[in-house]
């Protein structure tokens, strides 16, 4: 039976690290500009605490000025907003990231749409979300830009494609359905209330799964030569790291399919450290 293309996401970053930091290099020795990004972590999340230092790494490795505030678990509402106030008005940051889930007792949306929009590299405040809606220029959600990226990487044009994704968060689902949309795929959407998930998936040429649950979705309803992509980060009981869709079986249907790990998360850490460098442009007027 024939196998899938693997969508290698870990191979790409790798390369576009190299020239998002060759790129800093040169912002540094022609314009004196060095890119800066403040990731901020609230609780012990073991997830959160990963993903952090992922980004942190990769920002360094990049040669930006990162710095990392972890605050605790109890933290009050008003103190967050102080600090992301303080990150807004600090000069030398032009990112702010606060990583997300966040403790129950915090209001999520505020502190997400307290994030100046100008360093909002998440792109998650309502102004950059607007700003995609329209079809504007801004700054967009790295795990749907990373798939887009990669997409393109692979020569897969996704225009008139019958796009389905699974899952309608505000990270992944819904901008990603905006940026299939505004590349002209037709777009379903899916999501908890969806009827017939078996018949969404069967209709689909293009299939994002985004739901972080592993099983929801049987290889068998996969139509033969589909583009999968799996953006679900799923940590088993055994400690090891699956999707949502189970590779083995899946690539058997599949033409293309993205692995995990290796496959669209490697590509947002990529996608935030590009949004951090289009930050600290436009705020030198560069961009
Ligand atoms: N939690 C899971 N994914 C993300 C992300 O892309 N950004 C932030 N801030 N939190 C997340």
């Amino acid at each position: 039976m024939a196998t899938a293309i693997r969508i290698d996401g870990k191979a790409k970053a790798a390369e576009l690290s190299e020239k998002i930091t060759a790129e800093t290099a040169a912002l540094a020795r022609d314009h004196g500009i060095k890119p800066g990004l403040a990731v901020v972590i609230i609780g012990e999340d073991p997830a959160s605490q990963v993903y952090v230092r992922n980004k942190q790494r990769r920002a360094a490795a990049c040669g930006f000025h990162s710095v990392k505030h972890a605050l605790p678990e109890d933290v009050s509402q008003e103190d967050v907003l102080a600090l992301i106030d303080d990150l807004n008005g600090d000069d030398a940051i032009h990112g702010i990231l606060v990583q997300l889930p966040l403790p129950g007792h915090l209001d999520e949306g505020a502190i997400t749409q307290s994030i100046s929009p100008a360093k909002d590299v998440d792109g998650f405040h309502a102004f950059n979300v607007g700003k995609l809606a329209l079809r504007q220029p801004g700054l967009r959600p790295c795990t749907p830009r990373g798939v887009m990226s990669l997409l393109h990487y692979y020569g897969i044009a996704n225009r008139s494609m019958h796009a389905v994704i699974i899952g309608a968060s505000n990270i992944v689902g819904r901008p990603m359905a905006l940026e299939l949309l505004l590349t002209g795929s037709t777009v379903t959407v899916s999501h908890r209330f969806t009827r017939n998930l078996e018949d969404h998936v069967r209709s689909a040429e293009l299939l994002i799964s985004a739901i972080g649950k592993p099983g929801i979705i049987d290889s068998e309803w996969i139509p033969r030569g589909a583009i999968v992509v799996d953006v679900g980060i799923n940590r088993l009981p055994d400690g090891r790291l699956v999707g949502d869709i189970d590779f083995a079986s899946a690539a058997q249907r599949a033409g293309w399919i993205s692995p995990v790990p290796g496959g669209v998360g490697p590509m947002t850490i990529t996608m935030l450290m590009k949004n951090t460098v289009q930050s600290a442009k436009q705020f030198a007027g560069l961009a």
